[in-house]
């Protein structure tokens, strides 16, 4: 099997076993998203490699913008920003906090990278495009990363390594009866970058994983809905995320940590690749 069957089967699995579809589900779940994101230090911990592609008065575009975690930081440093993002309630958030920031440098569009190619094309070129946890669910991931390169400087992803979370897959088994299938990651996409003959700086970054409630409570009915249980094993599901829940400052919550992947491909280096191959 080729590295691309490879992420294009898992795909295919992750959306067998989800009922909705990604947009039902993000545009179901952004509002607790866009406070979950406050709730963690990854956009603290990623920025400032972003920042160093970043010249003044960069264009910039974001693939999955959700609430608009980097959107806003992006619009701050850069010129102008294209934000990809599907979900209509996610683009709502987006929406809001933007004017809320003040921000007007950002154009919003509303479909999927796999589709806006040809339009993404007349809009270039780009110092930096830049994907967070959003290329999980493109089968064609080949077509959309050889159509964007030629586009931009840097072309930068973020996406989690590979390594499950150890808690939640055990949450899942014993209440769903079945093992959680994880999106593709990097040990998925690094293979196919491979295949494609791409050459790309990764960077391990480990950041926090933490859900915080309003009270072990709210806790118990968040996992309850999540895990579609019936009330019948809400003891059961107590029992299990006991060991899990702590109170920090006052705040109860699960806080865990998790380590996730920067891949950075850029052109130059590319190029300087490309040419030694062709005159070793
Ligand atoms: C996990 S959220 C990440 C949001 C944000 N980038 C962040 O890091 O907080 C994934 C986002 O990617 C968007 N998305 C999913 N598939 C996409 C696609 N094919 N093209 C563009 N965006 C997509 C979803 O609508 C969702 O808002």
């Amino acid at each position: 099997m080729t590295a691309l069957e490879a992420w294009k089967q898992r795909i295919i699995a992750c959306r067998r076993q989800r009922s909705q579809t990604d947009s039902e589900q993000w545009d179901r779940t952004a509002s607790w998203y866009g406070s979950w994101v406050q709730e963690n230090d990854y956009v603290d911990k990623v920025f400032p490699y972003l920042q160093e592609a970043l010249p003044a008065d960069a264009r910039v575009l974001e693939i999955g913008s959700g609430t608009g975690a980097f959107t806003l930081p992006l619009a701050c440093a850069a010129g102008e920003v294209l934000a990809i993002e599907p979900s209509r309630t996610m683009r709502e958030h987006l929406d809001d906090n933007l004017q809320a920031a003040g921000l007007s440098n950002v154009n919003l569009l509303s479909e999927r990278i796999e589709e806006s190619l040809p339009y993404i094309q007349s809009r270039g070129p780009f110092q930096l495009v830049f994907a967070s946890f959003s290329l999980y669910n493109i089968p064609d991931i080949d077509l959309v990363i050889g159509n964007l390169l030629p586009l931009t400087q840097h072309l930068m992803i973020l996406l989690g390594t590979g390594a499950r979370s150890i808690w939640s897959q055990d949450l899942y088994r014993q209440f769903s009866g079945e093992e959680r299938v994880i999106p593709p990651q990097l040990d998925l996409l690094y293979p196919v970058l491979l295949e494609m003959g791409l050459f790309a700086d990764v960077r391990i970054i480990n950041a926090s994983q933490n859900y915080p409630y309003d009270n072990e409570k709210a806790l118990i009915d968040w996992w309850m809905e999540r895990l579609k249980l019936p009330s019948s094993r809400r003891r059961e599901l107590q029992d299990a995320l006991r060991p899990l829940i702590l109170k920090r400052d006052g705040q109860v919550g699960i806080f865990q940590k998790r380590k996730m992947a920067l891949v950075d491909i850029d052109r130059e280096k590319q190029n300087r690749k490309d040419l030694h191959n062709t005159n070793p």
